[in-house]
């Protein structure tokens, strides 16, 4: 808000060249401690899909590759990917799930072969809350030559993640979700073993490492993962984004996971209360902040939620036919009662 201000008021008076210039490096940098990555392994952008797109247009996978991912995915974490092997050739592989949207890890090893050139998941799944172990997964897609590309859109700022020992590729992830950031801003990683030989999908005015050497006829991308970043972006949505990241590393993100977790678990023990299902993975493994409960018969979970949040002001989401519970450091345990308080009631 104090950026969209003295833009208002002063515009390139007050947000002048070098803040633009300089403009993402607050957030490179906390998302580089969240991460524990250097600050040359982050790049920032406007959302998840659009920093997406550009990794995969420049992986490019070709004809004849395959890109393996999971149907439970969110659309956006596969959609990217379908585009460029619609205009390739490649084809795009996705592991089933059953009827309780769990997939099963290995389904999608399964579908790896020697032709795949990338293996790209959703750290947690935006449904059912299901998380995969990143380092399986990059094993066996560096087993092949192939990348793993990570949104962690779901996870970051949730689940504790170090990127040089998850072995992932590339990790993006939006900023609107668990880092609490506003719309208009998102975070990659680009390992710096991969960072040199990609070519980004999307290039702008800011692609050349000098970006105020305003001149068509040449371009040389920056080294690091900055190369992403093209164009001007809603800086206050990146320079807000920062500040909430630095408040998760300030908080701990450990404190932060067994925080949620512990919420999460107050969460299961009142479905177990109110007898209804918990769809979501519950094992160490696989668990995550996010539970999702199967609604009794005959009753919608999207009438459930809307109720919720019209007469108790409480928020949870409907996904999938699923009542989406998924608390995070705001939360209390004793606002996790007050739901299943007002569910109890509903429901009766
Ligand atoms: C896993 C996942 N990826 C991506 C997105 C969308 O991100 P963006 O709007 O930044 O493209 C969402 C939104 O719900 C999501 O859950």
């Amino acid at each position: 808000m104090d950026w969209s201000d003295a833009l208002a008021r002063g515009g390139a008076a007050e947000f002048d060249g070098d803040a633009e210039k300089n403009g993402m490096m607050p957030l490179r940098r906390a998302a580089a401690r969240l991460l524990s990555c250097g600050v040359k392994d982050i790049c920032v952008g406007s959302s998840a899909t659009e920093l997406l797109c550009s990794v995969a247009w420049a992986v490019s996978p070709q004809d004849g590759s395959n890109i393996v991912s999971t149907k439970a995915s969110f659309p956006s974490t596969v959609y990217p990917w379908t585009r460029v092997a619609d205009a390739n050739g490649a084809e795009v592989r996705l592991a089933d799930h059953n009827l309780d949207l769990y997939t099963d890890p290995e389904d999608i090893i399964s579908l790896i072969d020697e032709n795949t050139s990338v293996v790209t998941l959703s750290h947690v799944e935006f449904s059912s809350g299901q998380r995969y172990n990143l380092r399986r997964f990059a094993d066996a897609a560096h087993s092949v030559g192939a990348m793993l590309v990570v949104d962690a859109t779901q996870s970051m700022g949730m689940v504790p993640i170090d990127a040089k020992s998850s072995g992932a590729d590339v990790i993006v992830s939006s900023g609107y979700k668990w880092l609490r950031g506003t719309y208009g801003a998102a975070v990659a990683y680009i390992s710096p073993s991969v960072c040199s030989g990609m070519y980004p999908g999307l290039l702008g005015f800011r692609s050349h490492d000098d970006i105020w050497d305003l001149r068509a006829e040449r371009m040389t991308l920056p080294s690091d993962a900055s190369r992403f970043e093209y164009t001007t972006i809603h800086f206050g949505a990146a320079l807000g984004l920062a500040k909430a990241v630095d408040e998760i590393c300030e908080i701990g993100i450990q404190e932060v996971w067994e925080h949620d977790l512990a919420l999460a678990d107050k969460v299961i023990e009142g479905a177990n209360r109110l007898g209804l299902s918990i769809v979501s993975s519950i094992t160490e493994e696989e668990r995550s902040a996010i539970v999702s409960l199967r609604m009794p018969e005959g009753v919608s979970s999207e009438a459930i939620a809307r109720r919720l949040q019209d007469e108790y002001s409480i928020l949870v989401t409907s996904r999938a036919g699923l009542l989406r519970v998924s608390p995070h450091i705001d939360n209390s345990t004793e606002e996790v009662g007050m739901l299943f308080d007002a569910l109890e009631k509903l429901l009766s």
